[in-house]
């Protein structure tokens, strides 16, 4: 039963590291070159966390700037949802960190791991709950190091990815006057830990000294495969918002910040132009959970987002998941 309660965001908010990692960078660590990172991804450099920051500490610094933008107290936020596969521990979650130092004393929290679908699905629990009457100020962030999962000698992954964290923060729609919440989806395909996984230090592979040899607690990645899955659920995922709404109804497509061919390639595949499209990749690469809000607060701060018009955000990754967040600015 509908309760009739519509749900916006009432405010946003991104954090990137200081520490800058360019390509010419990481043609001194690894068999690589600018060329063929600039035209195989479309990457020209990421952030790096540096000592003393994790996981946490990015979240935090989105999660107080997305709060002054929404003229919000801590105090006032019920549940913080932090999306993150590079949480500061495996447990506990690294939302009650970042509650406890945003001093967010009324609000719940956990961890969604959903990997770079995490800000995407979180965001629809987060609307869920408000539409359902349960709770009413919701903080979703996106947040990883994924540094931290990444051999610096393997050249498949380890140009690919960056560090950093976005929020948003959830209400009721008479409160936010940004962007109201329309719906989405999550959806997946298991049995894919072979494809794209950090195999080592959960129960599967608990850490030893022997998983640390072979390097279990490093990213792997089947990158072919990963590239023809993202360009053909990137694509579904648009085709359905145009058979629903029509392609003038759409301001902007901000998706899952992975790879400049995956979504030029997309792209052309629903017949749409280039310039519907935000994109970060050039600066941040692939910074998993925190691409899509970190995207979403720049596209905003750019004057991308049309009043009335769709906000279209897909987002695909390891599990294999994915889904879509839309809002109509
Ligand atoms: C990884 C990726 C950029 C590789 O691009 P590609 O055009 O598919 O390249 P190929 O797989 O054809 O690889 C061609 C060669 O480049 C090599 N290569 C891989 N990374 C390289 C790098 N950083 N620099 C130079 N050469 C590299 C490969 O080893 C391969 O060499 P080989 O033919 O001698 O084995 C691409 O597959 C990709 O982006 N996949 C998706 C990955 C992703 O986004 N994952 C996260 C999803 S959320």
């Amino acid at each position: 039963m509908s309760t009739g309660i519509r749900v916006g965001i009432a405010g946003l908010g991104r954090f990137v590291p200081e520490r800058r990692l360019t390509n010419q960078d990481l043609e001194k660590l690894v068999d690589t070159s600018d060329d063929w990172i600039v035209q195989r991804t479309g990457i020209r450099e990421r952030r790096i966390a540096g000592e003393g920051e994790i996981t946490s500490t990015l979240g935090l610094a989105a999660a107080r700037q997305a709060l002054e933008d929404a003229r919000m107290t801590p105090e006032e936020v019920e549940l913080i949802i932090c999306a993150t596969v590079t949480g500061d521990q495996p447990f506990p979650a690294t939302a009650c960190r970042i509650g406890y130092d945003l001093g967010a004393k009324n609000a719940g929290g956990f961890d969604l791991g959903a990997a770079c679908s995490g800000f995407v699905f979180a965001s629809q629990v987060a609307s869920g709950l408000i539409q359902s009457g349960q709770l009413r100020r919701i903080l979703v962030i996106g947040a990883e190091i994924l540094s931290r999962t990444l051999d610096y000698k393997d050249r498949n992954t380890c140009v690919l990815f960056g560090d950093g964290a976005g929020a948003a923060v959830f209400t009721a729609l008479d409160r936010a006057g940004q962007g109201e919440f329309l719906g989405g989806s999550i959806c997946m395909e298991g049995g894919a830990e072979g494809v794209l996984a950090q195999p080592g230090g959960g129960s599967r592979h608990p850490a030893t000294h022997a998983t640390v040899d072979q390097g279990l607690h490093y990213m792997k990645m089947g990158g072919t495969k990963v590239f023809r899955f993202a360009v053909r659920v990137f694509a579904e995922m648009v085709q359905g918002v145009i058979d629903q709404y029509g392609i003038d109804d759409i301001g902007v497509i901000i998706p899952h910040q992975v790879n400049q061919r995956i979504i030029e390639s997309a792209i052309e595949q629903v017949g749409l132009p280039m310039d519907l499209v935000f994109s970060t990749i050039d600066r941040y690469g692939n910074t998993s959970a925190a691409s899509v809000p970190i995207a979403l607060r720049e596209a905003r701060d750019a004057g991308r987002l049309k009043k009335g018009k769709l906000v279209v955000m897909p987002a695909f990754g390891a599990g294999m998941a994915w889904g879509h967040l839309l809002l109509r600015w």
